[in-house]
């Protein structure tokens, strides 16, 4: 049975020809960058490459680039170190109810330590409104932090408009843009961030290495502390191949992103027609339109979200009911209840990502299979029985 794997939001495989760049600098070209001898210099000519890569796929300037662990250390250091810099001019952020874990973790670890933070609400579709933004501003805001796109339901959020914002009222704004850098145009001027996250291995990089793009001029306290290495903004040693493997990875998406991004709409259309032609009491959850390429996010009525995941899984297809950072919680997803579903649709919930190898005959066989696997976990459910009685087209 060929296996299909439609989770790209939960990671990607590395690219063959990444793995190929990042190979040389494990053993023959291992130095050092800090060092200055040949070795050393080498690494960090090969470093300094990649962050120029880096730099040039969302319009920043080489050293408004900081490299990571990941997304998440990006966006840790982001929330946590514009808090700590501006401790002394105010303790209000301002951030939304479609953050990823990272954020959110973040600020309500600040929360516990005395700042104030505000979580705009979502419309039905996931878009945060820029003039709650206006109106939550206040003369103790520090910080606004906005996902670009969600990594649950898709939905492409109003940054460039929330940018200006934040631009007029000199507020510093962090964008997570882990879901988007790679796969849909991301230029830091046009959106008006200070802040930006990105992970390598969301765009075919390897896992555990990521940036943190800092406008010049933000002020901005470390998050590690140790050697002076990334201009004295994160100490550590720098990971040289993953960081070579992210500018290949970059350089890799600047080049493909507009073919394959709409390659991928034309598949994820037609998995989402699919799916509501074949399946009765389905929703498509996220923007319909101001979506991400490759993202189909969609609640069943009576089916459970994880059954569903595991009869696909026995059919060799691999999906996702949300983040992969929660799928091991049985609480429903944040994001979903904040755009208003009932906790029993929010967990008959499925996300489809697609991404590079993904094929016309893969959408097939979903749109083959899941509506068969919907009928069968139906007919043994009484939830449906109780609420509908008939009324199931054919899945
Ligand atoms: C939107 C978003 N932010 C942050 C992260 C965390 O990135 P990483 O896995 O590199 O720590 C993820 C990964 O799932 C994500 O989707």
């Amino acid at each position: 049975m060929k296996r299909i794997y439609l989770d790209y939001a939960a990671t990607t495989p590395t690219h063959p020809e990444v793995v190929e760049a990042m190979l040389p600098y494990f053993s023959d070209a291992f130095g050092n960058p800090s060092s200055i001898h040949s070795f050393g210099q080498e690494a960090k000519a090969v470093m300094e490459e990649a962050r120029d890569k880096i730099a040039a796929l969302i319009g920043a300037r080489s050293e408004e680039i900081v490299f990571t662990s990941g997304g998440t250390e990006a966006d840790n250091f982001a929330v946590k170190g514009i808090a700590w810099a501006n401790e002394g001019k105010g303790n209000h952020i301002i951030t939304t109810a479609i953050e990823h874990h990272a954020v959110v973790e973040s600020c309500k670890f600040l929360e516990r330590r005395g700042f104030e933070i505000t979580y705009l609400p979502l419309d039905s579709y996931g878009v945060v409104n820029p003039e709650d933004v206006k109106k939550t501003i206040t003369d103790k805001t520090i910080l606004i932090s906005v996902i670009h796109a969600s990594n649950e339901v898709g939905t492409i959020e109003p940054v460039a408009e929330i940018g200006e914002i934040a631009r007029e009222r000199g507020v510093s704004f962090h964008t997570d843009a882990v879901q988007t850098v790679g796969h849909i145009p991301v230029n830091v001027d046009e959106l008006g961030v200070d802040l930006l996250a990105m992970s390598a291995h969301k765009l075919y990089g390897p896992k555990g290495v990521g940036a943190l793009y800092i406008r010049k001029g933000t002020k901005i306290i470390p998050f590690m502390h140790g050697g002076e290495q990334e201009r004295r903004r994160r100490a550590s040693t720098e990971n040289v191949p993953g960081i070579v493997a992210l500018g290949k990875a970059a350089e890799m998406a600047q080049r493909e992103m507009d073919e394959e991004g709409k390659r991928l709409i034309t598949l994820r259309d037609k998995l989402i027609t699919g799916l509501c032609q074949r399946i009765d009491h389905i929703r498509l959850n996220g923007h319909p339109s101001q979506r991400l390429p490759n993202n189909v996010h969609v609640s069943i009525e009576f089916v459970e979200g994880e059954s569903m995941l595991l009869n696909l899984d026995l059919e060799g297809i691999a999906a996702s009911t949300g983040s992969a950072c929660s799928s091991g919680s049985l609480e429903p997803s944040h994001v979903l209840l904040a755009m208003g579903l009932s906790h029993e649709l929010a967990h008959g919930s499925l996300r489809f990502t697609l991404g590079r190898d993904s094929t016309e005959e893969d959408i097939e066989r979903v749109v083959e299979v899941l509506p068969q696997i919907v009928a069968k976990l139906r007919s043994m459910s009484p939830l449906l029985k109780s609420s509908v009685g008939e009324g199931v087209k054919d899945g």
